[in-house]
C-alpha cells in the first residue's frame, strides 16, 4: 500500500495503473474509519483493479469550528484497516496542500443541497462538493463510493457529476449500523455514558416512522409527530430537524405517494448525529 501526502505523490502512484487503463475506485473519507467506511472500501476493492482511499478532514465543510477541532482522527489505525482491506493507495493531504492561501474557487450545487442538512449547516455542501470535485480531479476515479447514511450528500454529489459532466460513476452503499441500530459514525466515539444510550432514539424514531408507514400511515404530519415524540423522550437529545421529503427531489412532501426519505438530525451535547430511512411504496431500494 502506498501512502501519499501530496497531489504529486498521488499522481506518481497512479501513473502506472492509469497507463495500463486499470479501473480505479475512490472512497473519499474524513478518517476515523469504521465498518460503515469499510463497507465502501470492500466494495471498491471487489470491483476495481485499484482502490484509493482519501483521508482528509475538510475544513471547508464544517460550519462550526468546535466540531472541526473535536473531529476524531486516527491515521495510524486508518492505515492498518486500509492495508488489511487490500487498499492500494491512501491519500491523506494536509489542509495547505488542498487549500493554498489564495484559494478562491468553489463548486456549488443549488437545488438538492438547499434543505435538510443544507438548511441546518450553511455552506456545508459547498465545502463537500468543492473537496469531492478536487479529489475527483486529483485521483480521476472511474467509480466513487458514498454511503446512504449521508443520503443528501450522495444525491448532491451525483447531481454535481451529472451537471458538470464528470466521468465518474457514483456508487451508493446501504447504512451500516451498530447491533442496537445506531448508524455508525466517526462522531459516535464522542458519545459517552448515558449519551450513547440516548442516541438510540434517532434510529428508533426512524424505524417507528417506517413501521407506521408499512402499516398504511401516509400522513406526513402524523409520522413527523411520532418521530418527534420518540426523540423528545430522551432528556439530553435536541432535535435539529425531522423531515419527510421526496427521495428524488429532496423537497418536502405532504402526502406519501412517491418514494420518500425520512431524515433526522439531532444534537447530543455538541455532537451532531444524522440518520435516515427510505419509505418506499414499491419496496425497491431507492438510492440517491
Ligand atoms: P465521512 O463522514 O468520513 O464519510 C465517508 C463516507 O462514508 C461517506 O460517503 C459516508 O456516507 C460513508 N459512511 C459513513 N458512515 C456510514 C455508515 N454508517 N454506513 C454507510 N456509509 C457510511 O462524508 C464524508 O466523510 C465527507 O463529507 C466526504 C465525502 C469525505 C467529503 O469531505
Amino acid at each position: 500500500m502506498i501512502f501519499c501526502r501530496t497531489k504529486a505523490e498521488a499522481s506518481k502512484a497512479l501513473e502506472k495503473p492509469r497507463a495500463q487503463a486499470r479501473s480505479l475506485g475512490l472512497v473519499p473519507t474524513m478518517g476515523a474509519l469504521h465498518e460503515g467506511h469499510m463497507s465502501l472500501v470492500r466494495r471498491s476493492v471487489a470491483e476495481n483493479d485499484v482502490t484509493v482511499v482519501s483521508v482528509f478532514v475538510n475544513p471547508a465543510q464544517f460550519d462550526e469550528s468546535r466540531d472541526l477541532e473535536k473531529y476524531p482522527q486516527d491515521l495510524r489505525q486508518d492505515l492498518l484497516l486500509c492495508e488489511k482491506a487490500g487498499v492500494d493507495v491512501v491519500f491523506a493531504p494536509t489542509v495547505e496542500e488542498m487549500y493554498p492561501e489564495d484559494f478562491s474557487t468553489w463548486v456549488e450545487e443549488t437545488q438538492l443541497s438547499r434543505g435538510l442538512c443544507g438548511a441546518a449547516r450553511p455552506g456545508h455542501f459547498r465545502g463537500v462538493t468543492t473537496v469531492v470535485a478536487k479529489l475527483f480531479n486529483i485521483i480521476r476515479p472511474g467509480r466513487a463510493y458514498f454511503g446512504a447514511k449521508d443520503f443528501q450528500q450522495a444525491a448532491v454529489v451525483r447531481r454535481m457529476t451529472r451537471d458538470l459532466d464528470m466521468p465518474v460513476e457514483i456508487v451508493v452503499m446501504p447504512i451500516v449500523r451498530e447491533g442496537d441500530g445506531l448508524a455508525m459514525s466517526s462522531r459516535n466515539s464522542r458519545l459517552q455514558g448515558p449519551s450513547r444510550e440516548e442516541a438510540l432514539v434517532l434510529s428508533r424514531a426512524l424505524a417507528r416512522a417506517e413501521e407506521l408507514y408499512r402499516a398504511g400511515q401516509r400522513d406526513v404530519g402524523v409520522l413527523v409527530r411520532e418521530m418527534l415524540d420518540c426523540i423528545r423522550s430522551a432528556q439530553h437529545v435536541q432535535v435539529d430537524y425531522v423531515e419527510i421529503v421526496d427521495a428524488e427531489s429532496l423537497e418536502p412532501l405532504e402526502h406519501l405517494n412517491v418514494p420518500a426519505l425520512a431524515a433526522a438530525a439531532v444534537y447530543i451535547g455538541d455532537t451532531r448525529l444524522i440518520d435516515n430511512r427510505l419509505l418506499n411504496p414499491t419496496e425497491e431500494g431507492t438510492t440517491p
